[in-house]
C-alpha cells in the first residue's frame, strides 16, 4: 500500500475544489470507533483532537447511530418555522442538567458567539442605552470566524484582510487582574472568555 500516493492524490483533489482556509494534515479518516479513528489505509489513530471537542462522545457509538438512523428515516429538516418533538425534548433535557433556562440550537461555535454577542447587545441596549454595550474580550483569544467572533477573537493573524471589523469590543491582556481594571469603564456590558485559553 502506498499511502503516500494516495494522500497526494486526494490532497491533489482538495486543492482544485476546496477554498485553501485550513492547512490539513495529510491524513484521510474513514472511519472511527469510540476513541480510535482509522485512515483509508486502515492506520488507526487514538483521536485526542475530537472534531475539536465536538464528538464528545467517540465515534460511531451504537446508540447515537441508532438515533440519527431513526430520525433520518422520519424527517431530516423542518427549519425553525415549524415545532419538532425530539428538539424540544433535548432542550428540556439541557435545561434541567445545566444552569441554564432556554436553549437556542444552533450549528457552531462561531454562530453561538453571534448570538451571546447579539444578547448582550439587546439586553445592554434596552437596559442601558448605547453608551454602556462593549464586550471585553481578552488578548491572544478566539472566539470563531464569522465577523462579530472574529472582531471579540484578541488575535490579529486571524482578522488580517477582513477589516473593517465590528466596533464594540475592547482587550485586556490574559490573567492579569490589574489590566481588568485598568480598561475597566462605564462602557462595558459583558466579558466574553474562553473556559480554557
Ligand atoms: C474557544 C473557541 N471558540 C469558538 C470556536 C469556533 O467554533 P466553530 O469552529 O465551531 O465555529 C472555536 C473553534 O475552534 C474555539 O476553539
Amino acid at each position: 500500500m502506498n499511502q503516500g500516493f494516495n494522500e497526494n492524490s486526494l490532497a491533489d483533489r482538495a486543492s482544485k475544489v476546496l477554498m485553501n482556509t485550513y492547512a490539513q494534515t495529510p491524513i484521510a479518516l474513514e472511519r472511527g470507533a469510540g476513541c480510535r479513528v482509522w485512515d483509508r489505509e486502515g492506520k488507526s489513530y487514538l483521536d485526542f483532537l475530537s472534531g475539536i471537542a465536538v464528538t464528545a462522545l467517540g465515534h460511531s457509538h451504537p446508540q447515537v447511530t441508532a438515533a440519527l438512523k431513526e430520525q433520518a428515516e422520519k424527517i431530516l429538516h423542518t427549519s425553525n418555522l415549524y415545532y419538532i418533538e425530539p428538539q424540544i425534548a433535548l432542550a428540556e433535557q439541557l435545561v434541567e442538567k445545566s444552569f441554564a433556562q432556554r436553549v437556542f440550537f444552533c450549528n457552531s461555535g462561531t454562530e453561538a458567539n453571534e448570538a451571546a454577542i447579539k444578547l448582550v447587545r439587546r439586553y445592554a441596549t434596552e437596559r442601558f442605552g448605547p453608551e454602556k454595550r462593549t464586550i471585553l474580550c481578552l488578548e491572544n483569544s478566539f472566539h470563531g470566524r464569522t465577523m462579530g467572533s472574529l472582531s471579540a477573537t484578541g488575535q490579529t493573524k486571524f482578522q488580517k484582510g477582513f477589516e473593517p471589523l465590528l466596533p464594540g469590543f475592547s482587550f485586556a491582556p490574559f490573567n492579569d487582574l490589574a489590566a481588568l481594571d485598568r480598561v475597566w469603564d462605564g462602557t462595558i456590558a459583558a466579558v466574553m472568555l474562553e473556559p480554557v485559553q
